[in-house]
C-alpha cells in the first residue's frame, strides 16, 4: 500500500507537545515534504461534545460514555482524515492519538493496555510516537499561566496518574522525550528521534 508516515505527539497537558508538533510541521514544509497535522479531540461532532465536557466538567457523564466519545471521535478522524492522508503519501503529524485515550481514560480505571489494543484494531499504528514527559508541577504552572481555569482533565493527582500510564507504554515505535529543557533543546531531540524515518537530512 502506498503509505505516508504517521508521527504522533503525546504527553500530559502543558508538556509542550503541541508546540513541538507545530515546529516539526514547519521544518517539513521548509524541506518540501508534504505533511498535514491533525489534533484530537477533533473539531467534529464528537470532538465538540468532548470540548464541552472539558469546559463544564465531567458532571452527568459516566466514564464509559466518556471513553465511548473519545473512541467515536477517533473512528471519525481515522476514516475522514488520517487514512486518506496516509494513502496520499503524506507525513501525518498528530497532536494526540490513542495513547491519550489509554492514559487519560485509563486513569479513570479502565485497563490502558486493553484501550490501546482496542484502538489498534481500527486505527493505523504510528511509525513513531514521541511521548513528552515532565514534572506535573511544571505542567500545572504552564497550564495556570496560559489559562484562567483548569479543566476537569488538568488536576494534579489525575495528571500524575495519566503520566504514569504514559510512561508504561513500550514498543519499538515509542520514544520518550523530557520536556524539562528549553524548547530549542527539546526540538533538537524531536528532530533526532524522527530523522531515521526520512531519506533527506532534516
Ligand atoms: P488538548 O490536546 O489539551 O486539546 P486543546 O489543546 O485543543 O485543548 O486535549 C484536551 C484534553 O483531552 C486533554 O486534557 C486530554 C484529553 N484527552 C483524553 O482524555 N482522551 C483522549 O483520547 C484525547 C485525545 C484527549
Amino acid at each position: 500500500m502506498n503509505r505516508g508516515l504517521l508521527i504522533v505527539f503525546e504527553g500530559i497537558d502543558g508538556s509542550g507537545k503541541s508546540t513541538q508538533c507545530r515546529r516539526l510541521a514547519e521544518l517539513l514544509n521548509k524541506k518540501g515534504i508534504a505533511n498535514i497535522s491533525f489534533a484530537e479531540p477533533t473539531r467534529g461532532k464528537w470532538g465538540m461534545k468532548i470540548r464541552q465536557l472539558l469546559e463544564k466538567g465531567r458532571n452527568g457523564i459516566s466514564p464509559d460514555e466518556e471513553l465511548e466519545w473519545f473512541m467515536n471521535d477517533r473512528k471519525e478522524d481515522v476514516e475522514q482524515n488520517i487514512k486518506p492522508a496516509l494513502k496520499a503519501g503524506k507525513v501525518v503529524l498528530m497532536d494526540r492519538y490513542y495513547f491519550s485515550t489509554a492514559a487519560y481514560q485509563g486513569a479513570l480505571g479502565f485497563d490502558p493496555h486493553k484501550i490501546r489494543a482496542d484502538n489498534e484494531k481500527f486505527a493505523p499504528i504510528p511509525d513513531r510516537v514521541l511521548v513528552f514527559h515532565n514534572s506535573p508541577e511544571i505542567s500545572l504552572e504552564r497550564i495556570e499561566s496560559s489559562r484562567e481555569e483548569k479543566s476537569a482533565f488538568e488536576k494534579r493527582d489525575y495528571l500524575i496518574a495519566v503520566q504514569n500510564i504514559f510512561k508504561s507504554f513500550s514498543g519499538p515505535n515509542i520514544r520518550y522525550i523530557s520536556s524539562d529543557p528549553s524548547l530549542e533543546i527539546v526540538y533538537e531531540q524531536v528532530v533526532c528521534e524522527v530523522q531515521d524515518l526520512f531519506e533527506v537530512k532534516l
